[in-house]
């Protein structure tokens, strides 16, 4: 038998000029686009519950802590709960005030280029893997209303990067024990670890590393912008592992928060 007999027969005139079958492939490719709708539908039901929900978000100083959950921070609502309400707050909004803040942070992972690719291939099979033929006859890309909006990545971004000092100045604050003076407890282990997975998220991103060394003719004229760019070139290439897992995390610590601030569990003192 000859080479050419032995190899797999491909039909032209499959979708999008592929083969007729979808793919030639044999390995388990569906548990990827699998694993990703399970856990990014998981993520937006949990994150909806909990941004309706207005309560169980802030452990105060009666319980001698100062714990936000970083669904609700920065607390910018009229009817915040005492000592989490943020100084810039719109009293006027009576209503959740996850439901205003959650609109950046979502906005940014919605329009990440990393996300982009895994919902595009998980939900919509635009295509489902690498040489697996598009689910759909025709593509338009990213140029038309509402996919013309993935461009506003950038802007996401910087108010991404609000957030995440926010976030950290949260985290300082989870040090300080009310009326005890200063420690550590899981709750200050899990806001810390929330900010830094959010930070390296961020510093992670595409945008940012196009920012910091982008659009530069020669590195040699701009050093300061090469170090950073060299900085940033491994983070970048684990971008993935960080979007996955300071998303997993944050749902983490809402869920640590909710639970201490119900009284279902109480946050240990470390030292
Ligand atoms: S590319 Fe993922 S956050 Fe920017």
């Amino acid at each position: 038998m000859t080479a050419l007999e032995s190899s797999t027969k491909v039909q032209l005139g499959g979708t999008k000029g592929g083969p007729e079958k979808p793919t030639l492939r044999q390995d388990r490719w569906k548990v990827q686009p699998l694993v990703t709708v399970a856990v990014l539908t998981a993520f937006v039901l949990y994150s909806t519950w909990a941004a309706f929900q207005n309560k169980y978000y802030f452990v105060g100083a009666n319980v001698h802590r100062d714990l936000i959950s970083p669904f609700y921070s920065p607390c910018v609502a009229g009817d915040c709960v005492p000592g989490a309400k943020f100084a810039f707050a719109v009293n006027r909004w009576t209503l959740s005030p996850a439901l205003l803040i959650l609109i950046f942070p979502l906005g940014f992972r919605l329009t990440c280029y990393y996300y982009r690719r895994s919902y595009y291939r998980a939900f919509w099979w635009s295509p489902p893997g690498c040489a697996v033929a598009d689910a759909h006859g025709s593509y338009s890309g990213e140029t038309r209303f509402p996919l013309i909006m993935q461009n506003a990545h950038r802007y996401f971004f910087y108010a991404g990067l609000v957030f995440n000092v926010l976030l950290t100045y949260d985290a300082i604050l989870a040090f300080q024990q009310p009326g005890l003076g200063w420690g550590v407890t899981v709750g200050t282990v899990v806001l810390v670890v929330n900010a830094a997975l959010l930070w390296l998220y961020s510093v992670s991103c595409h945008a940012c590393r196009h920012l910091c060394g982008g659009q530069v003719k020669s590195f040699k004229a701009h050093p300061l912008r090469y170090r950073i760019w060299k900085f940033l070139t491994p983070l970048n290439a684990k971008h993935m592992n960080f979007a996955w897992a300071s998303l997993v995390f944050v749902a983490v610590a809402d869920v640590y928060v909710r639970l201490v601030a119900s009284g279902a569990i109480s946050d240990y003192k470390l030292f």
